[in-house]
């Protein structure tokens, strides 16, 4: 099946691209400006190619000019190309048009006037509104180029090769505001591209499940599973796959979980027929590993390392009980890759680990059946399996569990405030039906204290901080505008149940610049 590659320059939107593409069918990859495009081209079976969106202007940098330049000589060999924003710079320069700063940005809804009928636009009114977001603005278009649209202010909104497959757009189709944006994206792959529109997440998840079959006939396999919805609806896939003879599931208990996951998890699992289930507490020697460490990045160090350890200790004892493990299935999915540098051109490290636990284990193939789907899919292929509900909705939980949101240094205290928090937090959206339309919401607990009054004496405790936020996949995130007087519920009832807390405050920052987690 034919593939559209998505060049990523670092624009804020290229996921977002990603994702409309898959919506509509048609498998998305991202590939990083920097990687080797013709190998990427050749492996991903790439029949479409967008250029994205980026920050900076065409002339900051030679090697963009290399890589269009390279991308522009397949649009000769058949793989239709269509440049957005930056991209529809990119190209227009390259091919000799002008690129300036002369003209009023634009940001926003923008009126659109189509001046020709272009297959681009078939379906699409005359006059539309699309969402802009530029500084720079293609001023005169190449010998060879086209125009197709222009906006109200008179940019040149939109153009096309005279004889090539070669398209750009100064607006964003991908936005929600852009209206028709899905049927001028369908239109660049379907009729343009000539590409397929019938991938989807549960019909991929099945070759994978056939593949998984056919390629391990025996042998037994492992699973860590953490409670969150990617390694059970990994663990799942691999039932599926191999039966509840060979695939055994371990929950490393690290003490750094919610309260009553390790029997929240073995319950569901029960349920959902596996039979080789390993629970492990290894909470002490989390615990003790992490005294005396507040640094976050030698946090997340430290647990990955006592991870890894205690998981080789487990798989062991396993093998001495059950023979030979072949295969070790990971919960990675798609964002995950991105943020810990394995894909994508925004993958400066953020933050170590994330879910890519483990990057091999000697004599045990890893294998990583949902790396290339983002959460949302995720959550389309669990209801598909039969993960129950309760699992599927569940947010996001970070791998280092509840030590990054205990800033500095841990201890049994403070996760015990923190865990009781997490569950108050959690009843009240649970129970004012919010929790499902939150990306995640967590309690976190500031190294610093304060005065309070409890009762009628003084009081001197810690400050609670309530993370709240709404997201499509993580890599952007905007605060939840949460209703005040729920707000003041939250803090009520976590002021007044946990005695070592004083002040409850609300995080109003988006991501980017802070980050969703606090460390
Ligand atoms: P940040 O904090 O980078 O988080 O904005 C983005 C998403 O990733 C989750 N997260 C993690 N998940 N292991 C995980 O499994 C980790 O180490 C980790 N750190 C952050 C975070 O909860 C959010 O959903």
């Amino acid at each position: 099946m034919k593939s559209v590659g998505i060049i990523d320059f670092g624009g804020q939107y290229t996921h977002l691209i990603a994702r409309r593409c898959r919506n509509l069918g048609f498998r998305s990859v991202v590939i990083p400006f920097f990687s080797d495009i013709d190998n990427e081209i050749e492996k991903e079976n790439i029949g479409a190619i967008i250029i994205s969106g980026g920050p900076r202007s065409v002339d900051e940098d030679e090697k963009f000019i290399e890589i269009v330049k390279k991308i522009l000589e397949k649009a000769k060999k058949g793989i239709p190309v269509l440049g957005i924003c930056f991209g529809h710079q990119l190209i227009a320069y390259i091919m000799g048009g002008k690129v300036e700063k002369r003209f009023k940005s634009e940001f926003g809804e923008t009126k659109i006037n189509v001046l020709t009928n272009d297959v681009l636009f078939d379906g699409v009114p005359k006059l539309f509104t699309a969402w802009m977001s530029h500084n720079d603005t293609v001023t005169s278009l190449p010998d060879g180029l086209i125009v197709l649209a222009v906006s109200e202010n008179n940019v040149i909104a939109s153009y096309r090769h005279e004889e090539l497959p070669i398209y750009g757009v100064q607006f964003h189709p991908e936005v929600a505001h852009t209206e028709y944006g899905l049927d001028i994206l369908r239109n660049f792959l379907s009729n343009i591209a000539g590409l397929k529109s019938s991938w989807n997440p549960t019909s991929v998840i099945e070759k994978i499940i056939d593949e998984i079959k056919t390629n391990y006939p025996t042998g037994n396999a492992l699973v860590a599973v953490s409670g969150g919805v990617d390694s059970i609806t990994t663990a799942v896939v691999m039932l599926r796959a191999l039966g509840p003879d060979r695939v055994h599931v371990l929950f490393i208990d690290t003490g750094l979980m919610r309260e009553g996951e390790a029997d929240f998890v073995k319950k569901a699992l029960v349920e959902m027929g596996f039979k080789n289930i390993h629970l492990i507490d290894a909470s002490q020697r989390f615990i003790n590993a992490l005294k005396g460490v507040s640094d976050p990045e030698e946090k997340r160090r430290v647990i990955a390392e006592k991870f890894r350890e205690v998981f080789e200790e487990a798989l062991k004892s396993l093998e001495k009980e059950y023979g030979k493990f072949v295969l070790f299935g990971q919960g990675t999915i798609y964002p995950d890759r991105i943020e810990s540098g394995k894909a994508g051109a925004g993958s400066t490290k953020i933050k170590s680990h994330h879910n890519v636990v483990m990057e091999s284990l000697r004599g045990v193939t890893m294998i990583e059946p949902l790396a290339d789907f983002y959460k949302d899919e995720v959550r389309k292929i669990a209801i598909y399996l039969g993960v129950p509900s309760r699992i599927v909705v569940r947010h996001p939980f970070p791998g280092p569990g509840l030590a990054v949101r205990i800033l500095g240094e841990i201890d049994e205290i403070k996760l015990g405030i923190i865990r009781k928090a997490t569950r108050i937090l959690e009843e009240i959206l649970m129970e004012e039906g919010i929790y499902d339309k939150l990306w995640q919401a967590f309690p976190v607990l500031l190294p610093v204290k304060s005065v309070g009054v409890k009762g009628d004496s003084r009081a001197y405790g810690y400050i609670i901080s309530i993370r709240a936020v709404e997201s499509v996949d993580a890599m952007t995130a905007s605060f939840a505008k949460l209703p005040w007087d729920l707000l003041s519920k939250i803090a009520n009832r976590i002021v007044s149940e946990i005695p070592e807390v004083v002040r409850v405050v609300y995080d109003i920052t988006n991501k980017p610049p802070a980050t969703i987690e606090y460390e």
